[in-house]
């Protein structure tokens, strides 16, 4: 008896809590728009089937730099998040720095090598090891447009170059409808940015002027050419444009104020969340002279390196969950963008995402799939902020057309 009754107490003082038993995620991003909190809905939703408790951690401001001010802080003070949202060029920095985790393991096992384009595994590894995970393949060169509000302007064909998109907007606006649905934030002037300059010069001029930082490809007719047709842009916004939020703008197109919005493919995802149907509400099309091409964003949950190992173990198994086929085909339906993994069927997606997963899996192939300037995957972010300052005065009139390019080849060099 009184054997039992120690045993007993020592199974009861070595018995771990059930609260504590709990494992948890902390995952930092800026996904707080209804398009975008409904597809993370569906991470956290398959964390928690699995018993894994989600805290979140969402930094507003969509391109991220209000999240990557967050997580300094974080790391510095030395508690890393479980897992946080970025771009391109930011994983690498903070790979840089040793802080964060090696996924080999789970990439060998799951054979991340063979299935994950190679444009995107430039940004996941670092020195040969996997330290961040691809949850998606966004790209910027779209223009959204509403059919009806379209119809009623007489645009009723594609636009297929940059002046037939010019006279398109200038239609709409002539019909009483705002052309062009913009947030005059830095990053979505950068955005349409992306997308004049692959419009502009093509694919070679793109990467040879704004990743290779080419000074005679910077310093040319064409990228006065570029900054001439911001111009045009500017003139077809609306006059309350400074400031708004990306979500905002897609809401005008939505709701029949505005034409049309340049923006990247998570636009669709707020299409979606609003019920629209591509085709017979909205219309997604290539930016005016760029098919055949495709500027990307990835969004990467970077890994940080913890000490707890429950933690760890909930971090492995947000690795696992992410790179599932199955979450990959239901988060990116809702999130606007193509898989990041190259072998996913596309039969749950919408027309604009079948497009989206053509276009991506074609410019992969062809060598036409380049990094968005705005999205930290042509630059690091020190050199993109200084772009951004340039993009951003010239498009509020503080600098004109000659100037701006100065401006931009002087940046490069820096
Ligand atoms: C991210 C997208 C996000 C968008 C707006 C981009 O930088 O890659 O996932 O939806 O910002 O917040």
């Amino acid at each position: 008896m009184k054997k039992q009754l120690i045993s007993l107490a020592i199974a009861a003082a070595t018995a771990v809590p059930a609260f504590a038993q709990q494992q948890s995620v902390e995952v930092l991003h800026w996904w707080t728009s209804g398009g975008e909190a409904s597809a993370l809905n569906v991470l956290k939703g398959t964390l928690e089937k699995q018993g894994v408790k989600w805290n979140d951690m969402p930094v507003a401001g969509g391109g991220g730099e209000a999240a990557m001010t967050a997580v300094r802080a974080r790391v510095t003070s030395g508690n890393p998040p479980t897992a946080v949202q970025m771009l391109g060029f930011d994983v690498q920095d903070w790979a840089k720095q040793g802080v964060l985790a090696d996924l080999n393991d789970l990439a060998a096992k799951g054979g991340w090598d063979k299935i994950v384009p190679p444009a995107l595994q430039k940004f996941s590894k670092y020195n040969g090891k996997w330290i961040a995970v691809p949850v998606n393949l966004h790209t910027t060169n779209w223009i959204w447009g509403n059919k009806e509000v379209l119809a009623k302007a007489g645009v009723t064909t594609e636009p297929k170059d940059f002046d037939e998109f010019i006279a398109a907007a200038e239609k709409v606006q002539k019909a009483g409808f705002i052309g062009i649905a913009h947030g005059g934030q830095p990053w979505q002037d950068a955005t349409i940015f992306d997308n004049v300059v692959l419009s502009t010069g093509g694919v070679d001029y793109y990467r040879k002027a704004f990743i290779e930082l080419d000074t005679k490809a910077l310093n040319s007719p064409t990228t006065l050419k570029v900054f001439q047709r911001m111009s045009q842009i500017r003139k077809l916004v609306d006059k309350d444009f400074s400031g708004r939020d990306w979500n905002v703008a897609s809401g005008m197109v939505i709701s029949g104020k505005a034409g049309f919005q340049i923006m990247g493919d998570w636009a669709k995802g707020e299409f979606a969340n609003a019920k629209k149907v591509p085709g017979k509400d909205f219309l997604c099309y290539r930016f005016p002279g760029t098919q055949g091409a495709a500027a990307f964003n990835t969004d990467q949950f970077a890994m940080f390196k913890l000490s707890d190992p429950q933690k760890t173990a909930a971090q492995l198994k947000l690795v696992a969950d992410i790179m599932e086929p199955g979450f990959q085909s239901s988060f990116n339906v809702i999130k606007g963008a193509a898989p990041a993994r190259s072998d996913v069927s596309d039969a749950a997606f919408d027309e604009c995402g079948k497009k989206s997963i053509k276009d991506a899996a074609e410019a992969s192939k062809n060598n036409t799939l380049v990094g968005s300037i705005a999205h930290g995957h042509a630059v690091p972010a020190s050199l993109k902020n200084a772009f951004y300052d340039v993009i951003t005065r010239h498009f509020n009139g503080q600098i004109d057309d000659k100037k701006a390019v100065a401006e931009i080849v002087s940046a490069a060099k820096n």
